[in-house]
């Protein structure tokens, strides 16, 4: 099969290293790519969001099947034009995209259907969100979330008032997030373990994944803004097998089979960010696609050949196919640019990748890298992610740390406390 990926994260990395060593595979093709895509696929340079270029590409390459990795495309509607020419694709259509796309839309799909997440307001106006900030109906601290996709970066975690106010305008008025912030949620702050519940679905049935915890603040013990993802290691420590279960049952299903009730088939992946309370498991977030990190720990872990389980749901028929997965811990640190989030400088040289590499079992995805005149540099806010699976969490990381210590770029940052407390559940 001719496969094409669209993408350029560290994400994307993981899924060509994967998709590359199926059976299936014939020619890999990553649009855009990066610099570690570059070795195991045919990077093609057409933006992630360019629908027109990449769907006439597909068609004159004749390729098989499209696999998306962000979500812009999938809201935009890449899939129904994809699919307008008869071609496959990996993900859902842009209605049902609609359940990232839009948290307020999100917001009240669960409220309908009784789907367990944080109380919440929505307003339509700047005067209407200072109303309910004031109106004492929530404690602090409290969240502010645009409504459209901000990166990651959309959810404002708000101390008191003030804090709260800033957001708003940030949101509203200084259009931090462009038009995703012409509307808001206002909801209550949620505490306990967060969890990455990922499963692939054919609009009906689930293929779980094996779950995982993302580290999202920029800093150590989870100091500092949200970022996309500085880490993640699977499974997660806190979901046994009983609250696998719950989840599933009260969360997972009831959200594939309401949003297909209500004419939105979920086709692709159902990536569902759980806070796990005390009250039990509640949805943050609703992603229609893969997890960036929590991707790369994922497949180091997954036995089976990525091409078929992404052919059960392009091609409607789950029920026949089940994903098989390595016993053995996964982990991903990831090293950013000095700065990131917030403002940070591309270009800089980037050493010691090989000397990581030669450590047995350290696998160096890429994210924000270029290769220019024979070396690499940096080319984004995410550059690296450094991942290992071994027999347990302790010498997973281990081998991670170690491997990051051989390799430099000017102002390079990253979590020294990934997988941190996960063996002691
Ligand atoms: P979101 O974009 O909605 O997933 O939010 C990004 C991150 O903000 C989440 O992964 C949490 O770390 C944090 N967050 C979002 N909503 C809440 C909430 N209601 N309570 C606590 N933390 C939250
Ligand atoms: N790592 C968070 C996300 O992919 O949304």
């Amino acid at each position: 099969m001719k496969i094409l990926i669209i993408g350029s994260g560290g994400r994307e990395h993981a899924l060509a290293w994967k998709i590359s060593q199926s059976s299936r595979l014939e020619k890999l093709y990553c649009a855009p790519g990066n610099a570690g895509t570059m070795s195991i696929a045919e990077n093609v340079p057409l933006g992630a969001s360019d629908i027109q270029g990449l769907s006439d590409f597909a068609s004159n390459e004749k390729i098989d099947l499209t696999v998306v990795g962000p979500e812009l495309p999938l809201i935009l509607g890449i899939v129904d034009e994809f699919e307008k020419k008869g071609l496959k694709i990996f993900g859902p259509d842009k209605n049902a995209a609609e359940l990232e796309g839009s948290k307020v839309f999100a917001k009240q799909f669960m409220e309908r259907h009784k789907i367990p997440t944080a109380k919440f307001k929505v307003a339509e106006s700047l005067e209407q969100a200072m109303e309910i900030l004031k109106s004492e109906e929530f404690y602090f601290p409290l969240v502010v979330k645009a409504d459209g996709p901000a990166a990651g970066k959309g959810a404002i975690v708000c101390r008191n008032l003030k804090r709260a106010e800033e957001a708003v305008n940030l949101i509203m008025v200084e259009k931090k997030f462009s038009d995703s912030g012409k509307r808001v949620v206002i909801e209550e702050f949620l505490t306990g373990k967060e969890a990455s519940f990922i499963v692939i679905s054919d609009g009906v049935k689930v293929l779980p994944f094996v779950t995982t915890m993302d580290h999202k603040p920029v800093f150590d013990e989870d100091r500092g803004p949200n970022t996309g993802g500085m880490g993640a290691i699977s499974p997660s420590p806190f979901i046994d097998k009983e609250l696998f279960h719950e989840i599933v049952k009260t969360i997972v299903f009831p959200t594939i089979t309401r949003m297909l009730e209500e004419g939105r088939k979920i086709k692709g992946v159902l990536y569902v960010g759980l806070m796990l309370t005390e009250q039990g498991p509640k949805v943050l977030e609703y992603n229609c696609r893969f997890g960036d990190p929590e991707t790369q720990p994922q497949m180091l872990r997954m036995e089976s050949d990525l091409v078929d389980v992404l052919l059960a749901s392009v091609e409607e028929n789950i029920l026949e196919k089940e994903i098989q997965w390595s016993h053995q811990p996964a982990a991903c640190v990831v090293i950013a640019s000095g700065g990131y989030p917030i403002k940070y400088e591309k270009g800089k040289k980037i050493e010691g990748m090989e000397e990581a590499a030669k450590f047995p079992g350290v696998f160096v995805f890429h994210a924000g890298t270029e290769f220019k005149d024979g070396e690499y540099y940096t080319s984004g806010g995410r550059v690296l992610g450094v991942c290992a699976s071994e027999k347990t969490l302790e010498e997973t990381m281990d081998k991670i740390y170690k491997a990051i210590s051989r390799i430099y770029f000017e102002a390079m940052h990253w979590r020294r406390d990934i997988g941190a407390g996960g063996e002691e559940e």
